[in-house]
């Protein structure tokens, strides 16, 4: 089931956040940056999104299991850096280790780029750590490199590469198809 979430998500969300982090960030960044990674740090970054919903004009998509147990999540809205050219961006995706392979990161990012394209925003972008290995995901998506640059987070520089959608109707017929048998989840809205 998928759902809008809210800022008393925060954390459960952190929680996937950090479980992610720790299963496959940890073999790519700094082990001081992973031995201060926490809950709350990550829930206040999760709650700072949510208090600036209107200025993100923000989307937050919860998938759950059918006992209400949170699988993953995405956080999006409007791409700050316009100078790129795409109208909205992908900020945070995280599906629990657990619930992996199964179609559900595909599944959300194809319901947030429906609700883009209910906005006419017909583009949409990603940052993605450079070492990241799931970045490929985005790239199974049909997103093509847009950008290179460094990021600085906690006091440590990263190459991020950025993962750009041209033109999100085309898209919506690549993404939307397969996640519905593949995953089956459940969702009346599942066109
Ligand atoms: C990356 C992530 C979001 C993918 O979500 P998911 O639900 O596991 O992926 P899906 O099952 O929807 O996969 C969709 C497609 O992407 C492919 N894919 C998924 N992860 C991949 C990876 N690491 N490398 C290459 N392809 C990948 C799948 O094989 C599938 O393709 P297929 O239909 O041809 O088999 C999820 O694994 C995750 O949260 N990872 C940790 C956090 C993270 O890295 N998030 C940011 C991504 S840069």
């Amino acid at each position: 089931m998928i759902r809008e979430g809210q800022a008393d998500d925060a954390p459960a969300m952190a929680r996937i956040n950090v479980a992610t982090w720790r299963d496959s960030y940890g073999k790519f960044l700094p082990r001081q940056l992973m031995e201060e990674l926490s809950c709350s740090q990550k829930q206040a970054e999760i709650e700072d999104f949510f208090a600036r919903w209107e200025e993100n004009q923000a989307v937050a998509l919860i998938a759950e299991d059918k006992n209400g147990e949170m699988m993953a999540f995405i956080m999006a809205g409007k791409n700050h850096r316009q100078n790129l050219g795409y109208t909205g961006e992908i900020y945070n995706l995280h599906v629990a280790p657990a619930f992996q392979s199964q179609g559900i990161g595909r599944y959300l990012v194809y319901r947030v780029s429906q609700v883009f394209r209910q906005r006419n925003w017909n583009t949409m972008m990603v940052w993605a750590l450079a070492e990241n290995p799931n970045r490929r995901f985005y790239e199974k998506l049909g997103g093509r490199v847009i950008a290179q640059n460094v990021d600085e987070y906690r006091g440590f520089t990263a190459p991020v590469i950025a993962y750009g959608w041209d033109e999100l109707p085309y898209v919506l017929t690549y993404i939307g198809g397969i996640p519905c048998m593949k995953a089956k989840i459940r969702s009346n809205k599942c066109t």
